[in-house]
């Protein structure tokens, strides 16, 4: 069933939706402040990670994550033919390696973790993880492969699905969403409203600041704050250096996690911290010295890159640290929120849903179960 659909929110779920709703034949505007550029998924390092992202006690999302990942390959090739785009879709694998002995003790927990849980993941010596990383430190205690997590570039999959759904006829206004009313009734900061037949919420941490999604049966959604980092290849002057990572390399440094994610341009994305401070989107000098000490530890080489930036973005996560995706008790309107760590991973799942969602059809079990209560 085709429809005016306004999609709420600009970062990788709505514009992921956005397109795929299109596709499907319904109407389709996106109303967000800076479409492409907002929230989480401008500063995220593009992880496709179920496996080094899987947390002990939390199997079922891991079953989302590979259902995800599953999905990656076909919604890639498909978007970088609709757009002429490359969206720098990277199969290599992943290596996760640990500095001391205790660092060790905790990855091999994490392996038998892993492995409980039919993953694929190998311990590797250290030599074994430099022969797949020459960049690793020899000063490590060895590590894990785990050829499954893969990585994008995230800021060319906003820019290919931003095109991909202005190419589809996809509408946006440029605007803050201040409140949702039945009908299904938009209200927008500066007064104006819009009265789509269907409204898909998607505003990663705006959420908070939408009025009327009191009693609608939504979680709620919380910032977690992430200081990220972005190298450079080393300065021109010196010929055309290889890169100094080829796959990305995750590690445990004196219990801290630290993960360098390697770009087709020869750059690098550093991160994450995991903090809870409310709304505080500062930079702050103690974070950014950590992770390149955390960094520079696994990777010596990372001394030479141009340090080009440094940001935060704030991860939107429900208390459970799952996605709600379904209707909520607003007739017509339905939500996708709630993607904390893995909104890029999980994009071509969550868009899949949405279309079977707003198009009146039925959902999967994994999708049912994440509806709100
Ligand atoms: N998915 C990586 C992070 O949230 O830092």
């Amino acid at each position: 069933m085709a429809s005016s659909v306004h999609i709420v929110g600009g970062g990788v779920i709505g514009l992921s939706c956005a397109w795929e709703l299109s596709r499907d034949g319904h109407d389709v505007t996106v109303v967000a402040p800076a479409p492409g550029r907002d929230g989480a998924s401008w500063v995220a390092a593009g992880m496709l990670a179920p496996v080094t992202e899987a947390q002990f006690g939390e199997s079922a999302l891991t079953a989302l994550l590979l259902e995800g990942s599953r999905l990656w390959p076909g919604f890639a090739a498909v978007l970088e033919g609709a757009t002429g785009q490359t969206i720098g879709y990277d199969a290599t694998g992943t290596v996760t390696v640990a500095l001391d002995a205790s660092d060790r003790a905790s990855l091999d927990d994490l392996l038998a973790y892993q492995h409980s849980l039919g993953l694929s993941a190998q311990r590797r010596s250290t030599s074994e993880c430099r022969g797949l990383v020459p960049a690793l430190s020899p000063a490590l205690r060895g590590g894990i492969e785990v050829p499954g997590d893969h990585q994008v570039d995230n800021r060319a999959l906003l820019g290919a699905l931003d095109a991909a759904c202005r190419g589809a006829g996809v509408s946006f206004v440029e605007a803050a969403v201040a409140a949702v009313a039945a009908g299904p009734e938009l209200v927008l900061a500066d007064g104006r409203r819009l009265r789509p037949e269907q409204v898909l919420l998607a505003p990663g941490t705006g959420l908070p600041g939408i009025r009327g999604l009191e009693a609608t049966g939504l979680p709620a959604v919380r910032p977690v704050k992430g200081h990220i980092l972005r190298l450079g290849p080393p300065v021109a002057g010196h010929g055309e250096p290889p890169p100094l990572l080829e796959r990305t390399v995750r590690g445990l440094v004196h219990g801290r996690s630290v993960y360098l994610v390697p770009r087709r341009d020869g750059s690098v994305v550093v991160g994450a911290t995991v903090e809870e401070r409310g709304d505080d989107t500062a930079v702050r000098a103690g974070a950014v010295h950590e992770l390149l000490c955390d960094a520079r530890a696994i990777v010596p080489g990372i001394d030479e890159l141009e340090l080009r930036e440094a940001a935060t973005g704030m991860r939107p996560a429900t208390p459970g640290n799952t996605p709600c995706i379904g209707w909520t008790a607003l007739d017509g309107v339905a939500a996708a929120i709630g993607h904390s760590r893995n909104g890029i991973l999980l994009s071509p799942l969550t868009a899949a849903a949405v279309v079977d969602l707003l198009g009146r059809r039925p959902v999967t079990p994994l999708i049912r179960a994440l509806a709100p209560t």
